[in-house]
């Protein structure tokens, strides 16, 4: 059951538009015909199982892997079908934060965050430190552009990749479980920091989590992905009411059900 975006009056812009996506790898047929959007300066959060497709979908998203079928239109644009600079342009307004922050080892912390600075744009070396220090310190991390990946904790070098997605300003951010592999504290204050990046860029924000609670903490709607598929779209108070029996069992957790 679909019910995608049918409360949208029209003035919200849809930023991403996803219609119909397929993607398989040999015979695992794991998306089948995704359907979701997604509005301008919101929080949508897509939860499902372990293994049901979020990061597969986000990749698709960001381009890493190309669909079978399907369009992704960010910004107005399909991107499955745009090469070269249109597409380069259109993941300049995008950023990632994948899942185990993807810090480079061998740089410093500064040269990372500065890292995009450095190879897209013109920008001098005084400036990008100014804006690296100036991150640094929007994610509570001032001071540590010296120090190397490795001396930082998880729950660091998370912060650490979202400075760094957001040192060239992006308009949309994608995350892949933000919160997973660090303590429910330490994940709290990842929620907080994406929620206050998301009000001071205004931007928009697509997370993806099998962590009930972080995903109530930080939508403003959730999508279920499961078989395949959206199959519910939702404020985190609708999806808490939902009377689908998946996402039922899924949000509550119960071991058993429609999900095996
Ligand atoms: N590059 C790949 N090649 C083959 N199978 C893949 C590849 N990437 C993902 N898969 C498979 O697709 C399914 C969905 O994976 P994934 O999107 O990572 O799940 P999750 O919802 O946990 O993020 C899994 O069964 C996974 O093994
Ligand atoms: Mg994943």
């Amino acid at each position: 059951m679909i019910k995608a975006d049918t409360t949208d009056n029209g003035r919200l812009t849809k930023m991403i538009k996803i219609t119909d996506l397929w993607k398989a790898f040999e015979d695992h047929q794991v998306l089948k015909g995704v359907n979701l959007h997604i509005r301008q300066n919101e929080v949508m959060v897509i939860i499902g199982q372990s293994g049901c497709g979020k990061s597969v979908l986000l990749k698709l998203i960001i381009e890493l892997l190309k669909p079978d079928r399907g369009r992704i239109e960010i910004f107005g644009q399909d991107i499955t079908r745009l090469k070269g600079e249109a597409l380069h342009k259109i993941q300049m307004r995008t950023g990632m934060v994948f899942q185990g922050s993807a810090l480079f080892d061998s740089l410093t912390i500064g040269q990372n965050v500065g890292f995009f600075l450095y190879e897209h744009t013109d920008l001098d070396e005084t400036t990008i430190s100014g804006i690296v220090k100036e991150k640094l310190a929007l994610v509570g991390l001032e001071g540590i552009e010296n120090k190397k990946p490795s001396e930082l904790s998880g729950g660091m070098k998370k912060r650490v990749a979202l400075a760094r997605v957001i040192a060239y300003e992006p308009e949309i951010i994608f995350y892949d479980e933000p919160t997973t592999g660090i303590d429910p504290i330490r994940g709290s204050g990842i929620n907080r920091l994406i929620k206050k990046l998301q009000e001071k860029f205004s931007l928009t924000s697509v997370v993806v989590t099998h962590d009930m609670v972080s995903a109530y903490q930080i939508a403003d709607r959730i999508a279920m992905l499961y078989d395949g598929r959206i199959i519910e779209v939702g404020t985190p108070d609708q999806i808490r009411q939902t009377k689908d029996p998946v996402v039922r069992q899924f949000i509550t957790g119960e071991a058993n059900g429609p999900i095996q």
